[in-house]
This record gives structure tokens, C-alpha cells and sequence, in this order.
């Protein structure tokens, strides 16, 4: 099959769709909706947002040198969209939205959002003009699961967080598990274990 050969773009897809709390000193707490975000490290472990330079967060997150990346389940949805087109400059968006902030351990101001499945708390390493957006790179200092996604075998039990995916302007919810990392050179009876596993996790 040919291609259709196009302008280029930066269509990664698809991409997890996050709400970004921040805050500063007499600034109150405030979220957006990130789409450009991204894992950039293991070891320390860091994450990275992309945010245009004229955002009302802009400026709190690279002032205040933190902010909390918020994992959202498809119950945010809205909220999450409502805090993507609505700027913290005019309204207390967060509270508008009904959401509930937390500490965030390691956090001077950011706060977390109780109703995520699950939160990660940065401090800025850098912050690299790129163009449109500012690359905001930050290191994990904690992290933060809801208390019903936590397995008493100590395990993040994302697949009943229904993560929401968002593609080329469209938010979806995840869908089945199809496979696990490395199944494709996994023993066969670690494979059909695993599998069997996996498809019970998965919602009818
Ligand atoms: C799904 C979605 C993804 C978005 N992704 C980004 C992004 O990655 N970077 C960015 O600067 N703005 C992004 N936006 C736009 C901001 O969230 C939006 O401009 C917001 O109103 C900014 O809020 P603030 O002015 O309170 O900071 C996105 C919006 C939506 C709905």
C-alpha cells in the first residue's frame, strides 16, 4: 500500500490525555489538560509536559519549579476537557469541575487530584524552549495510587482505572488486553498463564 504523503506533524497517537495541577505562593491551585506529556527517563525516574509558553500554567509551573501529572479514568473526562479549554486566569476551574485536591508528597504547592487513579509529583529539571511549547522535564519524587486500584498483593491494578486514550482530537477508552510485554518470546506455559490472567482482567 502507498502513502499519502502529508506536511509533517508531530502525530504521535495515541497519547494519555492528563490533567496537570499546579500552584504557586498565593496562587491557587490550578489544572490544565496535557496531551503532549511523556515518560523520558527510568533512572531517576522523570516525565516530561509540553506546555505553550502563554498558558496561565505556564508560568506558575516553571516559577514554583513543580507540578503533578494526573492519570485520568474516563469518569474525568469531562473535567478533563472543561480544564482543557477553560483558563485558570477567569475561574477556579478545579473546584468548578468538583474535583478534590490532595497533597502531593514532595510537592511545596502543587497538589494532586483525588478522583486520579493515580499521580506523579515532579520537581522541573529543565525547561527547553522548543517553538510552540516549552518542554517542561521533571523528576518523579512520589507517586500516588488510589487506595481501590491497590491490590493487596502490591500490585497497581491499572486495568480497573478505564485510563482514557486520546487520538488526533478524539478521547477513547481503553480496550481489551491483547498481550503482555515480551509474550512474543514468552515459554508457552508462562504464556497461556499469563493470557488467562490478563483476559480476566478484561471487561465484558
Ligand atoms: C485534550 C487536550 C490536550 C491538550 N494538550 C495540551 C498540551 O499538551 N500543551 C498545552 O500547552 N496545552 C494543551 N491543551 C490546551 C490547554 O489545556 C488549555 O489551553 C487550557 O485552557 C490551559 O489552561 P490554563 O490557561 O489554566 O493554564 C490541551 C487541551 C486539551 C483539551
Amino acid at each position: 500500500m502507498a502513502f499519502v504523503k502529508l506536511k509533517p506533524g508531530a502525530l504521535l497517537s495515541p497519547v494519555p490525555p492528563v490533567l496537570v495541577t499546579c500552584a504557586g505562593e498565593n496562587i491557587r491551585p490550578n489544572g490544565l489538560a496535557v496531551g503532549w506529556a511523556g515518560t523520558v527517563n527510568t533512572i531517576p525516574p522523570m516525565c516530561s509536559v509540553s506546555i505553550r509558553p502563554g498558558r496561565y500554567s505556564h508560568d506558575i509551573i516553571r516559577d514554583s519549579g513543580e507540578f503533578v501529572i494526573n492519570l485520568c479514568g474516563k469518569d474525568m473526562m469531562q473535567a478533563l476537557d472543561y480544564c482543557g479549554v477553560r483558563s485558570g486566569r477567569d475561574e477556579d476551574k478545579l473546584k468548578k469541575c468538583g474535583l478534590t485536591c490532595v497533597e502531593a508528597e514532595g510537592m511545596q504547592y502543587a497538589p494532586a487530584v483525588a478522583e486520579s487513579p493515580l499521580y506523579l509529583a515532579c520537581k522541573v529539571e529543565s525547561m527547553t524552549p522548543l517553538g510552540s511549547h516549552d518542554l517542561f522535564i521533571g523528576r518523579v519524587v512520589s507517586m500516588g495510587v488510589r487506595e481501590d486500584l491497590w491490590d493487596e498483593s502490591g500490585r497497581i491494578a491499572l486495568d480497573r482505572a478505564d485510563l482514557l486514550a486520546y487520538s488526533h482530537g478524539t478521547y477513547y477508552e481503553l480496550g481489551k488486553a491483547l498481550g503482555f510485554f515480551g509474550f512474543s518470546v514468552a515459554r508457552k506455559d508462562v504464556y497461556q498463564k499469563r493470557m488467562k490472567e490478563l483476559r480476566g482482567t478484561n471487561r465484558k
